[in-house]
């Protein structure tokens, strides 16, 4: 099983909302036992609730599922347990990197791999309130990622 783990700062907008668009992509494609989808946070206020309103809607639109998902923070245990673990920005990665065991772990940046964008980090839709900004980003990331995935784990 290869295992991909998102990363945002409250785990209810940007990181469920490609945990949700990835994982209907590779059920599409017939893989949902070779690769698993996960996504956490790492502020707490929101945990064990469901993705924000904008998220949600957004999926709706798009007939995507986003049953059962509930917000988490990332923990100590996630390091090792994921061939990608996947920053939604650079602060998500300066609060991994303070969490015990994230020092040295291997981040990757959402937007690397969307090089062509000028932008270098997902904007955080909880701000700016622009969740279909986010969702073509992630959707466009995340044929990416799968790609990348089949070619270097599949
Ligand atoms: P996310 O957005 O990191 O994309 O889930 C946020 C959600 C909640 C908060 C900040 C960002 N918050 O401050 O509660």
């Amino acid at each position: 099983m290869v295992n991909v783990l998102f990363v945002c700062l409250g785990n209810i907008c940007r990181s469920p909302m490609a945990e949700a668009v990835l994982r209907h992509k590779i059920l599409k494609l017939g893989l949902s036992e070779q690769i698993s989808v996960d996504s956490a946070g790492t502020g707490d206020w929101h945990v064990g609730k469901g993705p924000h309103e904008g998220t949600r809607r957004i999926l709706d639109q798009q007939g995507i599922s986003y049953e059962n998902m509930k917000a988490r923070l990332v923990g100590s245990d996630d390091f090792g347990n994921f061939d990608y673990m996947i920053c939604m920005d650079q602060s998500n990665a300066e609060n991994v990197r303070r969490i015990p065991g994230g020092q040295n772990a291997n981040l990757l940046f959402f937007m690397d791999l969307l090089p062509e964008e000028e932008l270098r980090e997902v904007p955080d839709p909880y701000f700016t309130g622009n969740f279909e900004q986010v969702y073509q980003l992630i959707n466009a990331g995340c044929d990416v990622l799968l790609d990348r995935i089949i070619k270097e784990k599949l």
